[in-house]
């Protein structure tokens, strides 16, 4: 499996994060070593979080970090090596206060790290849901929330978590896995929210490389040197930069695609309850294609919006 590693220059042209620390989980292997390296190469000082578990997300080994971090001070980068798992909040805590400790702060967390469980929803083992959840919501929520008060301080910050297609598209047998991904835009949306009046931005990637999890049958359509983790890196580094300029997007990207996966509300089908009646289920058959015509559609800033789009139906009629 090939994973190329892009020239780690501290001082890269461009947008610099000289004087930042990034935080980057399950950065031993695949995205998140990419990730690592690319906002290293940034100048960034990163902490390279990894629990060095097998896929399944069982077992730990400290060599998958200790390797990303001697490339990055190889190749005269700043970076330590940290192997907490993140699926406790105990350990949120940990990972937190080593990037302060190591490096006098926090202005980067990239939320990486991940487990993979396939099962079909039938033969779905009850320990799964748990197991799969903790990791990558659960992680989500404990490594972000004390890198947050840090960030309100300071007044300034850049978060970014980890989404997936099958979290919006949805693949056969990854159920825990989307909900995991799906429960990670919900916090992304609102954390933006919350975080643009503090200076922090908060955006997902939803990337799509060859690595250990998508295993090497997934993106045999392309030739390897166009599917690697070093491909999806540039997201990563653009929502790192203070120079990043949206909130609250989830971002796909993979092989040169770059794409915005969005939520939206299509305009849809209304019956004035005041002056035509309640809708009823036989109206819904009826209206179908309006409901869920998709030429037309918009996209609320927030729910508040989206129950003011249905006042102002209501009201215009
Ligand atoms: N590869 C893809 O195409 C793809 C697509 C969509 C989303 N993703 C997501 O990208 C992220 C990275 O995946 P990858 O493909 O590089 O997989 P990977 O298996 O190569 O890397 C995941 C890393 O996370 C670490 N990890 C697992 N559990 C951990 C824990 N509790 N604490 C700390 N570290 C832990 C592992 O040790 C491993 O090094 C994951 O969140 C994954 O769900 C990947």
């Amino acid at each position: 499996m090939t994973n190329k590693v892009t020239a780690v220059t501290p001082g890269k042209e461009g947008f610099s994060l000289k004087d930042r620390v990034a935080i980057v989980t399950g950065a031993g292997a695949g995205l998140g070593r990419s990730y690592a390296i690319a906002l290293a190469a940034r100048g960034a000082k990163v902490l390279v979080n990894d629990l060095g578990s097998a896929l399944d997300g069982v077992g730990g080994d400290t060599s998958p970090a200790d390797m990303v971090v001697a490339e990055i001070l190889a190749h005269g980068g700043q970076a330590a090596a940290n192997y907490t798992s993140v699926a406790s909040a105990d350990g949120g805590e940990e990972i937190v206060n080593h990037a302060i400790s190591e490096f006098g702060g926090v202005d980067i967390v990239v939320n990486n790290a991940g487990n993979m469980r396939l099962s079909s929803f039938a033969k779905l083992d009850v320990r799964t849901i748990s197991d799969v959840l903790d990791v990558h919501l659960g992680g989500a929520f404990y490594v972000t929330k004390p890198a947050y008060l840090v960030m309100m301080e300071q007044k300034r910050g850049r978060i970014i978590f980890t989404t997936s297609g099958l979290g919006v598209f949805g693949i056969y047998g990854a159920d825990v896995y989307a909900a995991a991904k799906g429960g990670i835009g919900g916090l992304l949306t609102v954390l933006a929210l919350e975080g643009e009046r503090h200076g922090i931005r908060v955006n997902g990637v939803a990337p799509m490389a060859r690595t250990r999890m998508s295993g090497d049958d997934l993106y045999s359509a392309l030739p390897d040197e166009y599917v690697g983790a070093e491909h999806a890196a540039p997201v990563v580094e653009y929502f790192a930069a203070d120079e990043c300029a949206v909130n609250g997007e989830v971002w796909s990207v993979g092989a040169g695609s770059v794409s915005r996966l969005f939520s939206a509300r299509t305009k849809g089908y209304f019956k004035h309850p005041g002056t035509q009646g309640q809708v009823t289920a036989e109206d819904l058959a009826a209206h179908l294609a309006e409901i869920s015509d998709v030429t037309a559609f918009s996209q609320p800033a927030n729910w508040l919006a989206e129950w003011d789009e249905v006042v102002q139906m209501f009201q215009s009629q």
